[in-house]
């Protein structure tokens, strides 16, 4: 399947390929304890600074250890180190090859390419208008004088205090106020804690693959890099994580994105383990779990472990993405480099805006919100779920246990890209799975966005879908 460059044969070796001249790596020099690390840092070097491109093969373990004058065991743990860490992959068959190019650091600003859609959308339809207006009545007539100056840049105590029982209650957070930061939404989150672990010398954070990509944007453009660290079926791969250089992480443990697995016991364990082992910082993107449809919303993780994780959350799911509200609750040593980050950035969040969430939250208006749209986003995934049971029966469906998306994977032999292109045409927020994915993913699958489409609406969509591959099949364009 992969077409890439190969090491070639170097006819100035004598008896075959010097691969270690090739790569231009030599240990000579290096002592026996170090020489698997210094092989992984010459090799990590020539794949980000591509003189080692995306998909070369790499010389078997045996052939590079005996160039390099090195035991074989050697090459195996630098060949496993950068596996784990996302520069190399096992080539299907066999052998190793440099993977996808890692998320490096922007010389320069780049565009960041803005979608006009997102599959996580919630219903604009039934924002709560009239009771957020109340709320706002209430928050502006209640304000103090002196609250509409600069306010505190960590946000509004009022809303803090409301924050600390809701999130409490609602997600099972250990997050007195004094641990909160009030920020624009997650987005902001990540790159305001990304700034700060710059500052403490971290300068690679791993990343979920596949997952968020305008996480990996936001992370990017403040100098950080993004390693990916693959996910499974129970989350993301902490074994990997552990055997790599990494001491941040950012992760969706109660609905991955996108793929929508929850995050397994074990692995929660494991990775607050990880944590305590090497003092790493677990970031939780908390970003849709208050709708959990087979059961009680799964505690977050900051619960089980709040000195090691920096939990972050919005209303973007639960209310709208165009409020830009959202919070991060923090260890403690992050707490004032957090805040005089938030400063830096901006001065702080708007004071109304966060007065009227505030009221909207002690006024039981968000909990009785959150409960009709738990029910109404049930109902739009059922009969998603049921209609794509009747009518493209070989596609499996996963990630349905939460959120406002989930993840249809087609027969292995279908072309993801046409199949979307098809839902698209049939009106559904699909999008391809290997968008979000840096390793190339190991089945094809369509992210589809319920939340902003009524079920009838979906159902149509699906109908019209299966109509049109059946009629590719048949040999007629599918257009209709
Ligand atoms: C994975 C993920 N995290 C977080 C968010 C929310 O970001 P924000 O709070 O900045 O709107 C989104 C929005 O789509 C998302 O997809």
């Amino acid at each position: 399947m992969c077409n890439g460059p190969v090491v070639k044969a170097n006819p100035r070796h004598r008896g075959g390929t010097n691969h270690a001249l090739l790569l231009e790596v030599t240990l000579d020099g290096v002592g026996r304890g170090r020489q698997a690390e210094e092989l992984s840092a010459r090799l990590r070097d020539a794949v980000r600074h591509g003189s080692l491109p995306p998909g070369t093969r790499l010389p078997t373990s045996r052939a590079l250890a005996s160039d390099l004058g090195v035991s074989r065991g050697v090459v195996v743990r630098a060949y496993e180190q950068l596996t784990a860490e996302g520069y190399l992959r096992a080539r299907q068959g066999s052998g190793t090859e440099v993977a996808a190019a890692p998320h490096r650091p922007a010389d320069r600003p780049q565009v960041v390419t803005r979608p006009s859609t997102n599959p996580g959308l919630p219903a604009g339809a039934t924002f709560p208008r009239a009771a957020w207006l109340r709320s706002a009545g209430r928050a502006l007539h209640q304000l103090p004088d002196a609250d509409l100056g600069y306010g505190d840049p960590a946000g509004l105590s009022r809303l803090r205090g409301e924050l600390s029982s809701y999130l409490g209650r609602v997600r099972a957070l250990i997050a007195p106020p004094g641990r909160i930061v009030i920020v624009n939404g997650f987005g902001q989150a990540s790159r305001l804690l990304a700034d700060v672990l710059r500052e403490r010398g971290v300068h690679q954070i791993g990343v979920e693959d596949p997952g968020s990509v305008g996480l990996r944007d936001q992370l990017t453009r403040t100098g950080m890099e993004c390693v990916p660290v693959p996910v499974d079926r129970d989350g993301i791969r902490v074994d990997l994580l552990a055997r790599s250089a990494l001491r941040a992480v950012v992760v969706t443990p109660a609905h991955q994105f996108p793929t929508g697995v929850v995050m397994a016991p074990d692995r929660r364990h494991a990775l607050l383990r990880w944590a305590g082992d090497t003092g790493g910082l677990i970031v939780e993107d908390d970003y849709d779990a208050e709708f959990r449809y087979d059961r009680t919303p799964v505690g977050a993780l900051q619960g089980l472990g709040p000195e090691a994780v920096a939990y972050g959350g919005s209303v973007s799911k639960t209310l709208a993405p165009a409020l830009r509200l959202g919070w991060l609750v923090l260890p403690e040593h992050l707490v004032t480099p957090l805040t005089e980050a938030k400063y830096a950035a901006d001065l702080g969040s708007g004071v109304w805006e966060q007065a009227t969430l505030a009221d909207f939250l002690a006024s039981g208006e968000m909990d009785r919100h959150i409960r009709r749209m738990a029910t109404r986003y049930r109902a739009r995934r059922d009969r998603l779920v049921s209609e794509l049971g009747t009518h493209l029966p070989t596609w499996s469906v996963t990630g349905t246990a939460a959120g406002l998306h989930l993840v249809v994977h087609p027969p292995s032999d279908e072309d993801e890209a046409e199949l979307v292109t098809l839902a698209a045409q049939s009106g559904l927020d699909a999008r391809p799975l290997s968008q979000y994915a840096i390793a190339e993913p190991p089945r094809p699958g369509l992210v589809i966005g319920y939340g902003h489409r009524g079920p009838d609406a979906l159902a149509g969509s699906v109908t019209d879908l299966a109509r049109r591959i059946q009629q590719r099949r048949r040999g007629g364009t599918g257009a209709g």
